[in-house]
């Protein structure tokens, strides 16, 4: 197993809790925040953990200092990986893939990418990963692997697919140009941009609308949007009413009591905001 702490000893990845929040902090400022395989496979221990923990009821991730991340290590990441045995290089590919879109994509929390600063290349698999995502102004993207010599793979090449127009996608993925979190927000890869002296009561503000909802129900609803773009009409058809029907034998309790206080108590608008959560979370 990687080490996980910095020759410094300090930890790769960070986690503070705050009232329902867990920050989760790529924390190798000196590189970046480049990730390299200790920071891989912190990173999926980190989403194992947090999991089930009750604190975390929204995961943001984003990173410390001015980067959010330089992408994969080149030295660590690439470099000393060549030569290595064909089983060594894909246990840290598999690393990597594991938790920047295998987990992450269908993670059990919801979750915010906070785009503080440098974003490029393997970074935009997590970015895309999260739920959302919210930006820095000043921040700076780029699909920077065709200036050194590799193509967007890692599932990046998918990611961007998945986020950007065709047109624009193949522009920064050819010419590597750099975007500010501006172009960011404006080609819908992040949902808006702040200045940096906001971001963190933005993200924070976002993640708040998040806990109000009932998190099963918000499990569900995500799911069901990123799984069911991938299938025809009939299969989506077929995984809605059994995603929903699967919702209702596990959290029935939720949509009863929203419907009473809508129609029974007329004590909210479901149009308007959530219904109040009893006591006991439904
Ligand atoms: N992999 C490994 N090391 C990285 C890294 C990466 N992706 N990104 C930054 N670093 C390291 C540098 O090698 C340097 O290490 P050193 O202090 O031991 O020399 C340190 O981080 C600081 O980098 P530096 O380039 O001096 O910082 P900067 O603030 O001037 O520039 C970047 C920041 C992000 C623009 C620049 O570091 C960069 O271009 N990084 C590579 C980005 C990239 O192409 N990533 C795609 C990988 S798929």
């Amino acid at each position: 197993m990687a080490s996980t702490t910095t020759k410094n000893g300090k930890e790769v990845v960070r986690i503070e809790f705050d009232k329902g929040v867990a920050w989760v902090t790529l924390n190798r400022p000196e590189k970046r925040n480049a990730m390299n395989p200790a920071l891989n496979s912190r990173m999926l221990e980190v989403l194992d953990e947090l999991e089930g923990d009750d604190r975390c009821g929204v995961l943001v991730l984003t990173g410390e200092g001015d980067a959010f991340s330089a992408g994969m290590d080149l030295k660590e990441y690439f470099r000393e990986m060549e030569g290595k045995p064909r089983v060594v290089t894909q246990r840290a590919r598999r690393a990597a893939y594991e938790w920047q879109w295998r987990r992450l994509r269908y993670y059990e929390k919801p979750t915010i990418a906070m785009v503080n600063g440098w974003c490029f290349g393997g970074a935009f698999t997590p970015l895309v990963s999260c739920d959302l995502a919210i930006a820095a102004e000043e921040a700076q993207f780029g699909l920077s692997e065709i200036n050194w010599g590799i193509i967007p793979a890692g599932n990046v090449s998918r990611a961007v697919a998945e986020t950007l127009r065709h047109r624009d996608a193949l522009y920064y993925i050819m010419t590597g140009l750099t975007f500010d979190g501006c172009k960011a927000a404006e080609m819908g890869l992040v949902n808006e941009a702040v200045p940096r002296t906001r971001l963190r009561q933005r993200t924070r503000e976002l993640a708040d609308l998040l806990l109000q909802k009932n998190p099963a129900v918000l499990k569900a609803a995500k799911d069901a949007f990123k799984r069911t773009r991938d299938l025809s009409w009939e299969a989506s058809e077929d995984y809605l009413t059994s995603k929903q029907e699967q919702l209702w034998l596990i959290e029935g309790q939720a949509r009863q009591e929203g419907m009473k206080q809508f129609l029974d108590d007329k004590s909210f608008r479901p149009g308007l905001g959530p219904y109040k959560r009893p006591p006991n979370n439904k």
